[in-house]
Order: structure tokens, then sequence, then C-alpha cells
């Protein structure tokens, strides 16, 4: 079978690898991204599905419209207005088919073969095999402690040829768990408006914070019609509902609704009036503190252990929310030999190379999730990482 160069250019990901070992019961997964869950709100939904189909089957059952269900695009657009200041008479919400779908779309309308996605470096691996079956270049740019480095950000979109998009995780990114500050979102802005670069925000894990202080989202920002807001339900509601959108210049969502008409006609309308029903019923605002609540804890839970059992020489994020820490073994850790290891030993993890635009290259950080495994796999877990660790040292 003669494949298209378009999937034929795409590895399957060392990240797919470790997935098949994680439906190992005797094997600790501190490597998917999968919510808790203990946070899918079970029995509200239960409710709501019965009254759904008691009432209101056929609309249920129905093919629907392209856009999305009226009913919950207004209710997104409201809490994205009324919470983040998110949203201005040129913007609209499109319903996705998860977030994921988000990047598909924008790439779909966006890029062209050979055209450069700009990313922030290590980046979430969905994104980046997303932009390499559109056959983008992809340019990365190295991350800090309060994210992108702006200097490199502002000479990448200096040099690169053709420069279709700016793809940023700006909140509990995905891997690092870093946070940008409110300073840097305003400089990325300017410069993504003075290079004519659209700026895609993937913001999944926004509403997860359980310390430190609020930030500005950067569409909060957006006069200029240049940034596309992408969120999602999978982090505070469940991601097998795939349930996304994105809320964006009304031009830009024209093009994406054509995109989405090819790919799969519209979401599953039974899931989108579930979560409408939801939101006007039930209170998710209180729904997402719980979760908060739980992640706080299972990520103090999972610093504390590395506090105790790292070498000095391994360095990790503190993240103020979201599902991830980064952790960094330093020099001389080849993380895809090393991940290996771990997993004879009964822990997964990602070694930092499925995040790299090269994802050739070797790494010497790995990601850890917290939000999956349970307090005494969080603790076991790290006493393997940290025995493996004195094993190679
Ligand atoms: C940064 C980022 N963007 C998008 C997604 C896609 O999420 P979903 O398609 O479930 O909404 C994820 C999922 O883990 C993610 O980490």
């Amino acid at each position: 079978m003669e494949f298209s160069e378009r999937i034929s250019s795409l590895q399957p990901s060392a990240i797919r690898e470790i997935f098949k070992v994680i439906g190992d019961p005797s094997i600790i997964s501190f490597a998917g991204g999968n919510p808790d869950p203990r946070s899918f709100p079970v029995e509200q939904m239960s409710a709501l599905a019965e009254n759904i189909f008691k009432n209101d089957p056929v609309t249920a059952f129905q093919y629907s419209v392209t856009e999305g269900y009226p009913r919950l695009r207004r209710l997104i657009a409201e809490r994205l207005s009324s919470k983040f200041g998110i949203g201005s008479e040129n913007d609209d919400v499109l319903v996705l088919t998860g977030g994921q779908q988000a990047v598909d779309l924008t790439s779909k309308i966006l890029v062209n073969d050979g055209d450069t996605v700009i990313c922030e470096e290590p980046s979430f691996i969905g994104a980046l095999n997303t932009f390499r079956s559109y056959r983008a270049n992809l340019v990365g740019v190295p991350m800090e402690d309060d994210g992108i480095n702006v200097e490199k950000l502002e000479q990448a979109l200096k040099t690169e040829k053709n420069v279709k998009l700016l793809y940023l995780i700006p909140t509990f990114q995905n891997p690092m768990g870093v946070t940008m500050s409110d300073s840097k979102r305003e400089k990325v802005y300017e410069l993504a408006k003075k290079y004519g670069v659209i700026i895609f925000e993937d913001d999944p894990y926004g509403e997860l914070r359980f310390s430190g202080k609020d930030v500005k989202r950067i569409k909060s920002l957006d006069k200029d019609g240049i940034v596309i807001y992408s969120s999602s339900f999978s982090k505070i509601l469940s991601p097998g509902m795939r349930m996304g959108y994105v809320c964006a210049p009304k031009s830009i969502l024209a093009k994406m609704t054509v995109g989405k008409q090819c790919a799969d006609v519209h979401t599953n309308i039974f899931f989108q009036i579930l979560v409408a029903d939801y939101l006007e019923k039930c209170d998710i605002d209180a729904h997402i503190e719980k979760i908060r609540a739980l992640y706080k804890e299972k990520n103090a839970a999972m610093l504390r252990a590395l506090d105790e059992r790292m070498p000095s020489f391994v360095k990790y994020t503190r993240p103020e929310g979201g599902l991830f820490i980064w952790c960094d073994l330093g020099d001389g850790f080849n993380t895809n030999d090393f991940s290996k290891k771990l997993i004879s030993k009964g822990l997964a993890v990602v070694p930092g190379s499925a995040f790299l635009m090269d994802d050739k290259a070797a790494s010497t950080a790995i990601r850890l999730n917290y939000s999956m495994p349970d307090f005494e796999q969080i603790d076991k877990g790290v006493t393997i990482l940290a025995q493996t660790i004195g094993e190679e040292k």
C-alpha cells in the first residue's frame, strides 16, 4: 500500500509506544494526561441525559448544524466574556470535537505545505503532529520560567519565512506546567501584531489553577482580530465527550466551518445538549473548585516526594495548576533510554524528546503527570524514579 506523504512522514510517537504498556496494571503511569476519574460529574450527567432522551429525543438523534448547538454556543460565549473578558462583536464561538479539532482546522485553513508554525519548545505532541501532518515547518522557541523567550521569538518572527501561526499554551503549559506572565502575554501579542501572525492560544488547562494569581487570557487583549482562542470541557467535565470550542474572528470561523463540514459535519449533538443543560442547571464553577482542590493535593504530594528523594542536580517545575511537572535530569541522561529502563522497573513517564520539534533529538527531561495516579502510586512512582536515577549516576 502506498500511503500519502502527509501521513507517511508521521512516526508512531514515543508517547504512543509508552501508552501500549499503560494498560498493564502492574505499571504505575505518570505518562498520560487523563483527568482523575473522580472529577467526572457522573450523577448529575446521568440525570440530565435521561431527561434529554425523555423530553428532546429528536434533537438529540437528528443531524444538526456545523457551527454547534446554538444554546451551547451562547452559554460558552457568555462564560468566556464574563469570566475572562474574551470575545468582541467581531468574534464568535464554534463548537468543535475536542480542542484537538481546533488545532486541526486551524492548520487546514491557514497552513500550506512548508509554511512555518512557531511553537514553544517543548510543546504539546498532539498539536505538533497535526502541524506535521499539514507539512508545516516547525520552529521551536525555548521556554523560560515565565513562558516563551520573547527575544528569541522576535528573532524567529523576523527571520523565518512564511510564518502563519504562533502556537502557544500560555497557561499551565503541556508538557512543562509553566505559565506565561501577564507582561509577556502583552509583548507576545504586540509581536504577533507587528509581524502579521495569527496566535493560537490553546487553553485546555486554564481553569485548573490551584495556587497563585490568575492571568489574563491573550485573547482578552485581542483588539485586532489576530487570536484564535481554543479550550474544551475535556479537563473540567470529561474528555470522552469530545467537547471543545474556539472563540475567534468570524471570518476565520467561516473557513473553519467549511473545514469541519469535510471532517465530521458537526460535533456530537447529544453531548452538546448535555453540556448546555449542565451549564444551565448545575454549578460548573463549584465543580471546578472541587477538581482544583483534588489536583492541588496531588501536585503537592508529587512535589513533596520529589523534594524528598531527588538528587540536587535534578530540576523540576512547580506548576500553579494543570496536570504536569517537567523534570530535567541533567547532563548525561538520554531519557528515551532512561524511560525504557523505568518501564522495566514499573513506572511509565514520557521522555522529553516527544515534545520537541525534532522528535528524533535527545532530551534530558521527562514529563510527569499527577492527575491520574492515586496518592500511593505517586509516592511509589517517585521512589522508583529516584532509585533508577541513583543507579545511572
Ligand atoms: C495543550 C493541549 N491542547 C489540546 C488538547 C486536546 O484536548 P481535547 O481534544 O481533549 O479537548 C490537549 C489534550 O491533552 C492538550 O494538552
